[in-house]
């Protein structure tokens, strides 16, 4: 009985250090796989050694969204959802916004100036669409002009097809939810690349759907304002439908067109290192929010697979390969700690010295990380499609692109097709459900005048757009 118990107690003790072992064993291995770099400076002033590594042809430019930008858009969800107070910070509405409208030569000049080579922007769905079947010619001159002058300021267009807004008369029956908001979308996409495509070969479908549909559809915080995780999983096949539709257009009406979806990309790391169920949050996380797209696009099948949410394995027509390249929109990383509701909170990393205004935390060495993922999962071209700085007293603005930048080079020089990198923003914009407060433009923007000034920082993107070598591709 006694030796029983003893070898009970031997064999007990045994397990528990193979355990500890084991866990210890899992926690450094998915260390040294997710390595925490903090390699780039953040806080050095702006003396920057040439750029090395960014390939011939390079893209390098700044990026904006209709919405954000144009002024007097009045037709679409997020007109009627500012107007609701409680909406947005300061009770801010979109108005004139930086008023680009009609200031396009003004801002292609400006870009000039940054020595940019590339400008992404957004085609305004409700402008050029205000009521359904009828396409307004002036909106669409407007913008087949705006290419035509990048053009000859020799700066390569890439343009958005939906930047979140939705046209009201399609967000009244339910946008992206709706059943026909698939060839809806591919209508319009037809009709962009007829009238757009023989001066733009780079297009995005769709900006940041893992966005739309965690602020519209799961914490309400966007239109259309919904905590419903069934009407999230709904979007999400919607926005997969509408980009699957979308791209086959554009690959037929745009010879040699290049399409792709701008992803939002964080990094999602642990809390805690030594935390396995921390690990599993973020990997969660990762999987749902970063990848769920592009997996989805490379193998046909919208997978959703999150508490909360209702499972989703489903083939989509014509999704699979239907991207040319993939397009990161990254700011940022978080910190994610299990919690046993959804979503798992996260914690943000506490160095108050480095964040942005939005206090999103700086952390360049995550591009190359994320570079590095996308690349490794896709086998795809990539644009850094956004990446900035919120930041009104400029005083970080240029260690911010200075090591972002070092981060697309090094991974270049790994060997990543990385094909460009657009600043976000030209100007200061309407920030969503920021309102204006938030500061991310290379030309600050004095709203009651709309004059534009160099902000601080901007001379860093001025000093790596004279490094560039070669035409700028596409
Ligand atoms: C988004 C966008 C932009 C933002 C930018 C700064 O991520 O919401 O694509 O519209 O303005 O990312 O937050």
């Amino acid at each position: 009985m006694t030796i029983t118990s003893r070898k009970i107690g031997r064999f007990l003790s045994g397990l528990l250090a193979f355990g500890i072992v084991a866990y210890v064993a899992a926690c450094l291995a998915l260390s040294a796989m997710n390595p925490d770099r903090m390699h780039r400076r953040t806080t050095h002033a702006a003396t920057m050694p040439a750029p090395e590594g960014l390939p011939e042809g390079f893209l390098l430019g700044t990026a904006t969204a209709a919405y954000q930008v144009e002024g007097g858009n009045t037709d679409n969800d997020w007109s009627v959802f500012e107007q609701q107070p409680g909406h947005i910070a300061q009770g801010d509405r979109s108005g004139r916004a930086s008023d680009e409208w009609n200031r396009v030569p003004q801002d292609i000049g400006l870009m000039k100036d940054l020595g940019a080579n590339a400008y992404r922007f957004s085609v305004e769905w409700s402008r050029v669409e205000p009521q359904e079947g009828a396409w307004d010619e002036s909106a669409w001159t407007h913008y087949e002009d705006e290419v035509r002058e990048l053009r000859a300021a020799g700066i390569t267009p890439m343009v958005t097809l939906l930047h979140f807004t939705l046209p009201e008369w399609l967000a009244a029956r339910g946008g992206v939810r709706a059943q026909d908001f698939p060839p809806l979308f591919a209508k319009f996409a037809a009709e962009a690349g007829r009238r757009l495509g023989p001066q733009v070969h780079l297009w995005c479908t769709l900006n940041e759907p893992n966005v739309q549909m965690t602020l519209g559809y799961l914490d309400g915080r966007w239109p259309p304002g919904e905590n419903s995780p069934p009407h999230a999983a709904e979007a999400f096949t919607g926005l997969l439908r509408a980009h699957a539709a979308a791209a086959a257009e554009l690959h037929r009406v745009v010879p040699g067109a290049q399409v792709g979806v701008a992803v939002n990309m964080i990094v999602a790391d642990p809390a805690s290192r030594w935390n396995l169920l921390d690990w599993a949050s973020s990997y969660m996380v990762r999987k749902a929010f970063d990848w769920s797209i592009y997996d989805a696009i490379v193998s046909g099948r919208a997978r959703l697979s999150v508490p909360g949410i209702p499972s989703l394995d489903q083939p989509i027509a014509g999704l699979k390969d239907s991207a040319d390249f993939v397009g990161v929109n990254y700011y940022t990383r978080f910190l994610f700690h299990f919690s046993t509701g959804f979503p798992p909170s996260f914690a943000r990393t506490s160095d108050p010295e480095n964040t942005t205004d939005l206090a999103w935390s700086i952390y360049p060495d995550g591009l190359q990380r994320v570079l590095q993922d996308t690349w490794t999962r896709y086998h795809l071209p990539i644009y850094v499609t956004e990446n900035g700085i919120a930041d009104a007293a400029g005083t970080r603005r240029g260690a911010y692109i200075q090591s972002h930048l070092e981060a697309v080079e090094a991974a270049a020089r790994e060997g990543i097709p990385v094909r460009g990198y657009f600043y976000w923003s030209l100007v200061d914009n309407f920030e969503w459900a920021e309102g204006f407060r938030t500061r991310f433009g290379l030309y600050h923007v004095n709203y009651p005048t709309e004059e534009r000034t160099l902000a601080p920082g901007a001379e860093v993107f001025r000093s790596w757009a004279a490094t560039l070598a070669g035409p700028a591709s596409r």
